[in-house]
């Protein structure tokens, strides 16, 4: 069923409320400004969100390494990024209501959207988007740490380490998820733009001569990583930056967007970023961050092409392209067609009564599965709700151990999209789920 708009952004906030995918953070204290805390379904989901980026851009290619690095960081990095300088939001506040915007995000830079009122902003302030905040017990200049903006920075101040450890050579990606931080002036659209957030970033360091070509590459490579997973191609493009738009460090960016509620918007960039990066770093710490190409003795400086997404982001994106309603026998069934490597379970176990004489046999059987998937295991209620509250959280596989199952030894298997249903031995199911899940 064709969803409108706001009917769709409503449709999922609601959904990640009452199922346990995203709920406001600090609630019972009523609440703290667009954080979010990821429930028991969401984290499942968001996990398998982080897993899908990694398979594909570690665990399958032999030209990336990963790496973990510290979210604290000391003003140097920031310096030498040019965050501390250009990390900035133009912030006006209106004179007659007192609110406060993004210049570059008003539709009229003249009008206030809160009030109305036009010519009554402040001049634009230059608002730095970094987390502050110290290290350890003493308040001076030499305590300042930064929360990072963003991951990137910890795989160019590594790239020495990695280079040194890792006994590869350019083309060489270093890959890493995880928390950012910014101080976004104007948060908001639910997980969409958030204070703190999961980041999953690849820096590929590439001889100079072969930088255009591997950009080209990874916009390609990255859009097709959203449509394997599940999103319709006709909701994805990718949208070349103008001159004006490009980030104090690039020569060119890429954005995969989506066709979100409020219209297209950004998922992930794709910048060449040049050698500015290796460069500043270079420059500000004194140490040599080049490459020896003993083959054609000759040094360089890598250039980098940076596949930068959102996880949490992403997993919204994946969230609102799944979202269907459908009538069936008169009733709204509401199913998320979520991809199986998304989606947060891959199978319930659902026993057809809470008689011990089924949940036993059921719980063999949950426990049979799970150590190669995360399995649901549901007997309370009746089995067509059941089967509805997992159409709901996206789980591809409902299977069904009836009365039948103790003469048997065969379950039902309901497939969540069609709801076509198959009866097979439970010595079969592992083998089954298998082939559907890889
Ligand atoms: N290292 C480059 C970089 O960080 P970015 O475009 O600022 O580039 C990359 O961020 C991705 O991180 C974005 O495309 C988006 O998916 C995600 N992201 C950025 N800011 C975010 C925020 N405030 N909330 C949620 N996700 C955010």
């Amino acid at each position: 069923m064709s969803q409108s708009a706001p009917d769709l952004f409503d449709k999922i906030v609601n959904l990640s409320k009452r199922r346990g995918i995203v709920f406001p953070s600090a609630e019972i204290y009523g609440g703290f400004r667009s954080t979010y805390d990821y429930g028991p379904v969401g984290v499942l989901m968001l996990r398998n969100v982080k897993e899908a980026w990694w398979r594909s851009m570690v665990q399958l290619r032999s030209d990336v390494v990963g790496l973990d690095a510290s979210i604290l960081s000391p003003p140097a990095i920031w310096e030498a990024s040019g965050h501390l300088a250009n990390f900035t939001d133009p912030l006006v506040d209106c004179r007659n209501c007192g609110a406060r915007h993004r210049q570059d995000k008003l539709d009229d830079p003249d009008v206030c959207p809160t009030c109305g009122m036009r010519g009554q902003f402040t001049e634009p302030r230059h608002f730095n988007l970094m987390f502050k905040t110290q290290a350890g017990p003493v308040e001076d200049d030499g305590a300042v740490a930064y929360l990072r903006p963003e991951t990137a920075q910890g795989m160019f101040i590594n790239f020495a380490n990695v280079i040194n450890t890792s006994r590869k050579k350019p083309p060489l990606g270093i890959a890493q998820i995880g928390k950012s931080f910014r101080n976004e002036i104007t948060p908001g659209n639910f997980v969409f733009r958030t204070r703190e957030f999961e980041q999953m970033e690849l820096e590929f360091f590439v001889p100079p001569a072969e930088a255009d070509q591997w950009y080209e590459y990874w916009c390609a490579e990255r859009l097709q990583w959203y449509i394997d997973h599940g999103i319709d191609e006709s909701k994805l493009r990718l949208r070349p930056h103008g001159p004006d738009e490009l980030s104090h460090y690039s020569s060119g960016t890429s954005d995969v967007e989506f066709d979100f509620p409020w219209g297209w918007d950004e998922l992930e960039g794709i910048a060449n970023r040049g050698s500015y990066d290796l460069d500043q770093h270079m420059a500000h710490s004194g140490q040599k961050l080049e490459y020896f190409d003993q083959a054609a003795n000759e040094r360089y400086v890598p250039h980098v092409i940076e596949p930068a997404a959102g996880a949490t982001r992403t997993m919204m994106a994946f969230l609102m392209a799944a979202y269907d309603d459908e009538i069936v026998n008169d009733e709204t069934r509401t199913v998320l067609r979520l991809h199986p490597r998304i989606a947060p379970y891959k199978a319930a176990v659902l026993p057809l009564s809470k008689k011990p004489e089924l949940t036993g046999p059921a719980r063999d059987l949950l426990a049979e599965l799970q150590p190669r998937w995360m399995v649901d295991y549901d007997e309370t209620q009746a089995i067509g709700r059941r089967y509805r509250r997992q159409d709901e959280i996206g789980t591809p596989y409902c299977i069904t151990y009836d009365f039948d199952s103790l003469e048997d030894k065969a379950v039902t298997i309901r497939d969540r999209d069609s709801m076509d249903q198959v009866r097979l031995p439970i010595a079969e199911v592992g083998d089954w789920l298998a082939e559907r899940l890889s």
